[in-house]
């Protein structure tokens, strides 16, 4: 799917608001309900937010919750975002070694990390049930909500 110039503009100044007027925690529940609810392909739209060596799950939007709450960082596609720093797209899940199953719909999947001061403070995860998802609008789009979401998820990400 392509999220055009002009959605992906209108979503970013939501964002923005969002951010603004919400506490962190508030903030990031509502733009994963935002974002789930603005583009019909992200069925399952989640936060994590890197503890340690960890990624647990501060907010999500989705239909289902999913089993992974905790997931160990040198595990999933989640892992692997956390650890590259760079955003992970995989076209069909069901070909990928690394994938963690949550939902058995689930096709493909873009993990989007957040940083925040030089490192990575948590990502934004998503699932949609359409075979190769997400394109590089997609990718554009959530990369620019990561940066909006960098205070909110690094506030609440503890000091290492
Ligand atoms: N599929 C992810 C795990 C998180 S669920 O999709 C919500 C992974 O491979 O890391």
């Amino acid at each position: 799917m392509t999220v055009a110039r002009p959605a992906a503009t209108a979503a970013l100044l939501q964002v923005d608001a969002i951010v603004g007027k919400l506490p962190g925690p508030a903030a990031v529940a509502e733009v994963c309900r935002f974002l789930r609810a603005s583009f019909p392909h992200y069925g399952w739209v989640g936060v994590y937010r890197l503890e340690g060596r960890e990624l647990v799950l501060e907010a999500y939007a989705g239909a289902q919750a999913t089993e992974h709450v905790r997931i160990p960082i040198d595990r999933g596609l989640c892992g692997r975002a956390a650890r590259d720093g760079v955003t992970v797209v995989v076209d069909d899940v069901r070909a990928s070694p690394e994938y963690l199953a949550c939902f058995l719909s689930t096709r493909s999947e873009i993990v989007v990390p957040v940083h925040a001061g030089g490192r990575v403070v948590g990502e934004i995860d998503i699932d949609s049930d359409r075979l190769a998802a997400f394109d590089a609008s997609d990718r554009r789009l959530l990369e620019e909500v990561a940066v909006r979401l960098s205070p909110a998820v690094g506030a609440a990400a503890p000091p290492r």
